[in-house]
């Protein structure tokens, strides 16, 4: 199989990205590595709409808070590599080192505003602050015509095209629907932490979106009871709640009566490890 390119240093990717520019359009495909089939279907989803795909593969020190897994996040370059290749991807952009994108002297930041505040933003101070920061700089040094993000980072997916808009960054953010296992469960990284007895209890993340739709088919639409039908399934499958919250899909507001459209956003710990998953609560509850 031939090698697909690979760039380690931030000028190599911009004249990676400007030559593939010529070309035709190019599509961004940021990562930390580690890539799954999720990650692989945005890839094959970027290769649709563009000339050219580039991914990056960072894990990025600043959205991490003190106390969470940067240190022990997992990788494995080589496997991504081929990954990446067999996905369509065009060229991959993997910085050796985090000086690489902040190098001695690093002082400026992108802030997300009222996007970035419920949910994850309430309980990892700093994270959008940290992902808005280098997904900036890897719309700036790539100049991509779109970026692919997964809706299972749903509010990722809003804060960074709320900045990209905001910004004037001139990459259009394209999201993607949640790839799961066989179970439900949606393929993340993080689930190589789990042992064989916590992958299976992880399956409640997906039930509790089911324990939702089913009784808001029945006619149910009062928001805190379809919130305490999810919390209770976690918690009954031995997960810890982080939060299990409707929200609209547009700004994440709370909403006063449940539609179809309002989505269920959860987070779980099981162990040390967090999950999160989310979906809209009037869709049939069938894996895609
Ligand atoms: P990472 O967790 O590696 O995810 C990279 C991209 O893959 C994100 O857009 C994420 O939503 C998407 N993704 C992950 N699992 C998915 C699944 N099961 N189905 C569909 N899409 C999935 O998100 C990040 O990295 C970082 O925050 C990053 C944007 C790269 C900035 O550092």
């Amino acid at each position: 199989m031939e090698m697909i390119s690979l760039v380690h240093t931030s000028v190599e990717f911009g004249n990676a990205c400007a030559e593939a520019r010529r070309d035709g359009p190019l599509a961004l495909v940021p990562t930390m590595g580690y890539l799954h089939e999720g990650h692989a279907a945005l890839i094959r989803a970027a290769a649709q709409r563009a000339t050219s795909v580039a991914v990056s593969i960072f894990v990025n020190p600043t959205q991490f808070g003190p106390s969470e897994d940067l240190s022990r996040y997992p990788r494995d370059l080589d496997r991504d590599l081929k990954i990446c290749a067999t996905s369509g991807a065009s060229f991959v952009f993997a910085p050796r080192d985090p000086v690489e994108l902040y190098p001695p002297g690093f002082q400026t930041w992108v802030e997300p505003g009222a996007l970035a505040q419920p949910l994850c933003g309430a309980r990892r101070p700093g994270h959008f602050r940290g992902v808005c920061t280098v997904v900036a700089k890897l719309f700036a040094l790539s100049r991509a015509d779109l970026a692919v993000f997964g809706e299972k980072d749903y509010q990722q997916l809003l804060v960074v095209r709320r900045m990209a808009r905001d910004l004037d960054l001139g990459t259009e953010v394209v999201g993607h629907p949640i790839v799961r296992e066989r179970d439900g469960l949606a393929l993340s990284s993080r689930n190589a932490y789990l042992s064989p007895e916590e992958r299976k209890r992880a399956v409640a993340l997906w039930r509790a979106l089911g324990e939702v739709r089913a009784p808001f088919a029945r006619g149910e639409r009062d928001v805190a009871a379809l919130e305490e039908l999810a919390a209770r399934t976690l918690t009954e499958a031995g997960l810890r709640v982080d939060y299990a919250e409707l929200r609209d899909p547009y700004e994440l507001a709370r909403p006063a009566v449940a539609e179809p459209s309002t989505r269920l956003f959860l987070a779980a710990f099981l162990g040390k490890t967090r999950l999160i998953d989310n979906g809209a609560i009037g869709e049939p509850h069938r894996i895609e």
